[in-house]
């Protein structure tokens, strides 16, 4: 029997429990349809605001080394009257029969309050995530680490008694106290939330171009939000946190630095009801939840798992037992494995013959050195000075990393 990655949120069945997050290349009806065409379980639009913007001055995104993304795009966006329209919904979804979800980030409460009334008259929108972690509007700090603000916010919110579900998306924490105060605060209005998705990106990060001596993206002297791999661990974190803080009314959304099956399965592990994609999602495209999706179902036929709901939330404790038990996994998959790609474990990426290499020559000098202390004669010829040694090594290693930083096109 096939495996049930099935989930629901806001009320909603989700064939698959993975789906976008609110980012790049979901600013259009054209970007949408790719997602709702792939195995992603819903899809969500662009954080909007009231009026379309072009957003924050270029170059505003970098993709610093494969482990993390910088981004301070400024909210582009087509307005909320594009991505709430039947033609954007009809085009952005044909015949998928999937959720619809939109995304706001109002520049003030007002905006926020009006853009809610707009949405709930709308058919064919199954839910709005509003935006309380935007980290790159000049002059706007982050509202849901302003502990006051967050609560008037949804209090005024609340207010509404909106018909549709309503998520909300929080910034990192990294403290236990800041953890509980945003937990009460969102437990307060849980007859109004559905869900809270963790995390946004983490906050006014700094990439350094050391050769320009300046920073890599030009808006905000900067600094701009922290996504990708660097950020999984503290997005793991921060659902569990949420997880175990939260009202189990509202459900939690996993979200930061997800690329592969494991990792979703991981999100899913420590209490996510579903498990969002960005940065790989604008790295890779539409296809990405093609191969994540299919990595998750592998790795549940593995472990035995038939559906989602037998493993969600049920993080173990650390254990010897377990401990032991990931070592022997891990021990037999390397005896398992070809010589060559043994041969890889102890150097990494590159493989063997580089570290080879190196390894020669820093003999050679060590030998010529020692001879040349016990009186032995070498000609110049003879061996390799250090500074070039250091060189070779250098550039050794360079072709091993490959090029050190790769710019992805602003999107
Ligand atoms: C932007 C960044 C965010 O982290 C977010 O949640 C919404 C918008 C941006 O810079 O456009």
């Amino acid at each position: 029997m096939p495996v049930d990655l099935s989930t629901t949120i806001c009320g909603q069945t989700l064939t698959t429990c993975v789906y976008n997050a609110s980012g790049p290349r979901t600013g259009s009806s054209d970007a949408l349809s790719k997602v709702a065409s792939s195995r992603s379980g819903a899809v969500l639009a662009k954080s909007a605001t009231v009026e379309e913007q072009t957003g924050n001055p270029l170059p505003r995104t970098f993709q610093a080394d494969g482990k993390g993304s910088l981004n301070s795009e400024g909210l582009p966006n087509k307005g909320i009257d594009y991505y709430i329209s039947q033609n954007t919904i009809e085009e952005s979804m044909g015949e998928s029969g999937k959720p619809y979800f939109v995304s706001i980030s109002g520049h003030n409460l007002a905006d926020n309050l009006d853009m809610l009334k707009k949405i709930d008259k709308v058919s064919g929108i199954s839910g709005v995530e509003l935006n309380l972690a935007c980290p790159n509007v000049i002059g706007h700090p982050i509202i849901a680490y302003d502990f006051e603000q967050m609560d008037s916010v949804l209090s005024a919110v609340a207010k509404l008694k909106l018909k549709k579900p309503l998520g909300v998306k929080m910034p990192p924490y990294f403290d236990g106290p800041h953890f509980e105060q945003a937990a009460k605060v969102l437990n307060k209005y849980k007859s109004s939330i559905s869900y809270a998705a963790s995390i946004n990106t983490v906050g006014n990060a700094l990439v350094i171009d050391t050769v320009a001596e300046m920073p890599a993206i030009n808006p905000k002297g900067g600094f701009g939000g922290l996504s990708g791999p660097a950020v999984k661990y503290t997005a793991l974190a921060n659902v569990k946190k949420m997880r175990d803080l939260l009202d189990e009314s509202i459900d939690v959304v996993g979200v930061g630095g997800v690329e592969t099956g494991e990792d979703v399965f991981q999100f899913l592990l420590c209490g996510a009801q579903a498990v969002q994609v960005g940065t790989k999602h604008w790295i890779e495209g539409a296809s990405c939840f093609d191969r994540i999706v299919g990595e998750l179902e592998v790795l549940m036929e593995e472990k035995g798992y038939k559906s989602v709901e037998e493993f969600r939330g049920k993080l173990k404790p650390w254990s010897k037992a377990g401990a032991s038990k990931s070592r022997a996994a891990k021990k037999k998959a390397g005896a398992g494995r070809s010589r060559a790609d043994q041969a890889k474990i102890p150097v990494g990426k590159g493989g063997i013959l580089p570290t080879m290499i190196v390894s020669f020559l820093l003999g050679l000098l060590l030998a010529t050195a020692a001879f040349s202390a016990l009186g032995g004669e070498v000609s110049m010829g003879g061996f390799v000075p250090f500074g070039s040694l250091l060189k070779i090594h250098d550039e050794l290693e360079g072709a091993r990393m490959g090029p050190r930083k790769k710019k992805v096109k602003e999107l």
